[in-house]
C-alpha cells in the first residue's frame, strides 16, 4: 500500500491545464503515494445541481490531502440558468464549494506564503518573503448574516449595546448585518500555527494583522491570546499592527515582514497584496489545512478565456504542490522543487505570457521537472 493516498481535483477552465502541470511535477518526483481524482466544479453543478458530489467529500475523509486547481463559480441567477432542464425551478441554491470544503473539514488555517523569485520580471521588490496565515473558518466570512433585520435580533441589540441608538428610526427593512465571530479557540489555533511556522523555517517575527483599537472586542481577543501565544515562543517577537496601516507599510517596506497573523477578511486583503507584489495570481499559491485534512491550491481562478490553451503560468499550481510536499514532511523534495523553480525563473528561458515570455504551461513545468 502507498504511503499516503493523495485526491487530485482539476475542477474546471485552466484548473485542467495547471493540473497537467503538477502531474508531470509529481510523476518526476515519484511520491510513494496513490493518487485519486475527485470531482468539483461546474460541470458537476449543472448535470447534478452540486458542485462538490458526496463522493468527492467520502474520498477526501479517505485521503490525507489533496491538490485543487480552480473552478468556475456564477452569481445565484446565473447558476440556476445553467442547470440541466430537469434540475431547474427546484429551489437548487448554488454555494461555494471551497467554503464548504473549509468549513466541512475545519481547514481553520489558510497559508499563502509570498516569496519572490529572482529573475522574475514581475517582482515588486526581489527581496520580499512574506507567509500570511489567515483564519479560514470564522470572523465575517462565516455566513451569520440577516437582511432585514430579525426583530428578535434587533430588540436583543438594542438590549445589549447603547451604540444601537445610532440606528433609531431606521425600519429594520433597510438594516443588514454581517456578524464578525471570533471564538478563543479560533484565535489561539491561528496565531499559535503562525509562530510554529515562524520556529520551524526561522522567521524572527509574527505580525498580527488587526484593528483592535477600533473593533474592540473581536481585533482585541484575537490580540490578547496572540500575546499568551507569544510568550510561549522566546526567540520570536510578535508586532501588532493595525491593517489600514499594515498595507501602507506593505507597499513601502515589504522586505522588513515575514509572517504574519490575521483573521478571514483581513488575511484575504492582505494576503492578495503581498502576492501582486511577487508577481501576482500566477505565483500565488495557498494551503487550506486543518488536523485532518489539507487542500492545497493556486490562488487564481478557471480563467475561462484560456481554458485548455496550455498558456497560463503553472507556478502557483506548482508552489501549491510545494506547500503539500512540507506538510506531508517531504522536506528535501519540497525544498528542491522550490530550487527547481527558482532556478527556471532566474535562467528565464522558460516563461509564460504574464512573465512575457511565449512557453506553455507544459513546457514550463517539464523544464522545472527536469531540474528535479
Ligand atoms: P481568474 O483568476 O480565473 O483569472 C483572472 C485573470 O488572471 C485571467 O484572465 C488571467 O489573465 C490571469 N490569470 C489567472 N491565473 C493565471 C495564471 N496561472 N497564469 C497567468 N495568468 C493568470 O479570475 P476571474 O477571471 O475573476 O474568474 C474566473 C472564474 O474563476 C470565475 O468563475 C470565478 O468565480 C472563478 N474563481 C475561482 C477561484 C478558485 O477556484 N479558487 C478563485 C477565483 C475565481
Ligand atoms: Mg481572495
Amino acid at each position: 500500500m502507498a504511503k499516503v493516498k493523495i485526491a487530485l481535483m482539476p475542477g474546471d477552465g485552466i484548473g485542467n491545464d495547471v493540473m497537467d502541470a503538477a502531474k508531470i511535477v509529481l510523476d518526476k518526483i515519484a511520491l510513494d503515494a496513490e493518487y485519486i481524482h475527485a470531482d468539483i466544479g461546474w460541470e458537476f453543478w449543472r448535470a447534478e445541481g452540486e458542485p462538490l458530489p458526496q463522493r468527492t467529500l467520502d474520498i477526501l475523509a479517505g485521503c490525507d490531502c489533496a491538490l485543487f486547481a480552480a473552478i468556475t463559480s456564477k452569481p445565484k441567477e446565473e447558476a440556476e440558468a445553467e442547470l440541466v432542464p430537469e434540475l431547474q425551478g427546484k429551489g437548487l441554491i448554488y454555494r461555494s464549494p471551497i467554503v464548504r470544503l473549509r468549513q466541512a473539514f475545519d481547514l481553520y488555517v489558510n497559508l499563502r506564503p509570498c516569496k519572490a523569485f529572482k529573475g522574475n520580471p514581475l517582482n515588486y521588490r526581489d527581496d520580499v518573503d512574506m507567509v500570511v496565515f489567515r483564519e479560514n473558518t470564522q470572523g465575517l466570512y462565516a455566513g451569520v448574516e440577516f437582511h432585514p433585520l430579525p426583530d428578535e435580533v434587533r430588540s436583543v441589540l438594542e438590549a445589549h449595546s447603547p451604540r444601537m441608538a445610532a440606528f433609531e428610526g431606521v425600519s429594520s427593512d433597510d438594516i443588514a448585518l454581517s456578524t464578525r465571530i471570533f471564538t478563543r479557540e479560533g484565535c489561539q489555533r491561528i496565531v499559535r500555527q503562525a509562530f510554529e511556522y515562524a520556529k520551524k523555517f526561522g522567521y524572527p517575527t509574527v505580525t498580527l494583522v488587526e484593528k483592535p483599537n477600533v473593533i474592540r472586542e473581536t481585533s482585541g481577543l484575537m490580540v490578547r491570546e496572540a500575546r499568551k501565544i507569544a510568550d510561549e515562543y522566546p526567540g520570536i517577537d510578535l508586532w501588532e499592527t493595525n491593517v489600514d496601516a499594515m498595507v501602507m507599510w506593505m507597499v513601502k517596506n515589504p522586505q522588513d515582514y515575514g509572517v504574519m497573523a490575521s483573521s478571514n477578511m483581513f488575511g484575504d486583503i492582505v494576503s492578495d497584496l503581498a502576492a501582486q507584489l511577487v508577481g501576482g495570481l500566477g505565483f500565488a499559491a495557498s494551503g487550506n489545512i486543518g488536523d485532518k485534512l489539507a487542500v492545497f491550491e493556486p490562488t487564481h481562478g478557471s480563467a475561462p478565456k484560456y481554458a485548455g490553451q496550455y498558456k497560463v503560468n503553472p507556478t502557483a499550481m506548482l508552489l501549491a504542490t510545494k506547500l503539500m510536499l512540507d506538510w506531508l514532511g517531504e522536506t528535501e523534495t519540497a525544498v528542491a522543487l522550490e530550487k527547481a523553480i527558482a532556478d527556471v525563473i532566474a535562467e528565464g528561458k522558460s516563461r509564460t505570457y504574464d512573465m512575457g515570455g511565449e512557453s506553455g504551461t507544459l513546457e514550463m513545468a517539464q523544464a522545472i521537472a527536469d531540474k528535479l
